[in-house]
């Protein structure tokens, strides 16, 4: 595997759920795989769970890693050709991708969008030029438009959780929150849920449709009482308008999901990638009850994490 940006980089999906479940139940077995190798994970923007599972991950298969936040770090980015380099960026991407590809084997980069321009930020450019430039394989770590570590492992943990049976329906639901948060979390699980077996769902006020791209195929509900309706999974995420984008158009009165809202489906497990508005996006109830996955999905991001990166050590050796 050269990149790893969306489901699309991906030959057959069930196969890299199978070996993410491998590895969690044999972590250190490829310890010698990454010995001698080193992975950097460049970072533009603020994590917990992905600066911690990548690392995690790699460390597991040996790597050595090296963590950068870029942002604070490093010198400030130029992205654009032919720039005439006398205002406040310092250093050229061309350069700074190049330099970090000769002192890695792997390299992991996040990058969120501006949420200014959505043409600007749907053409992924600083992760497609980062590629370009870099010269070593890259995988995203969420980027303007999609984050495709977080949606294996929530496929991986859907795939553990899941009822036998019956056809699961999973919902994917937008909750209120405070500020404009990007589409890229629910772009990847609709993407990543049209390449697995259930049936999707998604429920989202008017004016918050997301890009066809990615919903093409699924069922979009503005009423979230009907699309709750049998759920066996839920997931609760934000995001700002793609069509008036980036905008936030209403306060989301009455879609933060509760037990009254659990109620309506078939006692569905709840799942969120966090960080998480208690209380905004979640109720207590539902995040402190039976029905959370969310610690399920945090902890399945470091398997999810290691099964990319074992498949791109294998493409090196
Ligand atoms: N879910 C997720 O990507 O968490 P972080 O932003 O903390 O990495």
């Amino acid at each position: 595997m050269k990149k790893y940006t969306s489901v699309h980089d991906v030959a057959d999906v069930n196969e890299l759920v199978k070996e993410a479940l491998h590895l969690k139940e044999n972590p250190y077995n490829y310890k010698k795989l990454g010995e001698n190798k080193t992975l950097g994970l460049i970072f533009l923007n603020p994590s917990l769970r992905t600066r911690l599972s990548t690392q995690k991950a790699g460390q597991n298969l040996g790597m050595n890693v090296m963590v950068m936040n870029l942002d604070k770090e490093g010198w400030a980015l130029e992205t654009q050709d032919g720039a005439i380099m006398n205002g406040t960026t310092v250093e050229h991407i061309k350069e700074a991708a190049a330099v970090m590809g000769e002192y890695c084997n792997i390299i992991g980069i996040r990058s969120f969008p501006k949420l200014q321009d959505r043409e600007e930020d749907y053409s992924e450019d600083l992760l497609n030029k980062f590629i370009s430039y870099a010269n070593v394989p890259v995988v995203s770590l969420e980027s303007a438009t999609r984050h495709p570590l977080q949606s294996l492992a929530d496929l991986v943990t859907i795939t553990e959780q899941k009822p036998a049976g019956k056809r699961t329906k999973v919902v994917l639901t937008w909750a209120p929150h405070v500020k404009a948060i990007p589409q890229c979390v629910a772009n990847s699980f609709a993407e990543w849920m049209q390449q697995a077996d259930v049936e999707l769902v998604i429920t989202n006020p008017e004016g918050y449709d997301l890009a066809d791209e990615f919903t093409k195929g699924a069922t979009v509900l503005h009423n979230q009482d009907e699309a709750l309706k049998d759920a066996d999974f839920v997931y609760v995420k934000n995001w700002s308008s793609y069509e008036q984008y980036g905008k936030v158009l209403t306060d989301g009165e009455g879609w933060m999901m509760t037990n009254e809202k659990l109620a309506l489906t078939n006692n569905a497990k709840v799942m969120h990638c966090l960080p998480v508005r208690r209380n905004v996006e979640l109720s207590d109830e539902i995040l402190d009850g039976p029905n959370s996955l969310v610690l399920e999905q945090a902890i399945n991001r470091t398997f999810a994490a290691q099964a990319v990166l074992k498949r791109m050590l294998e493409s090196l050796n």
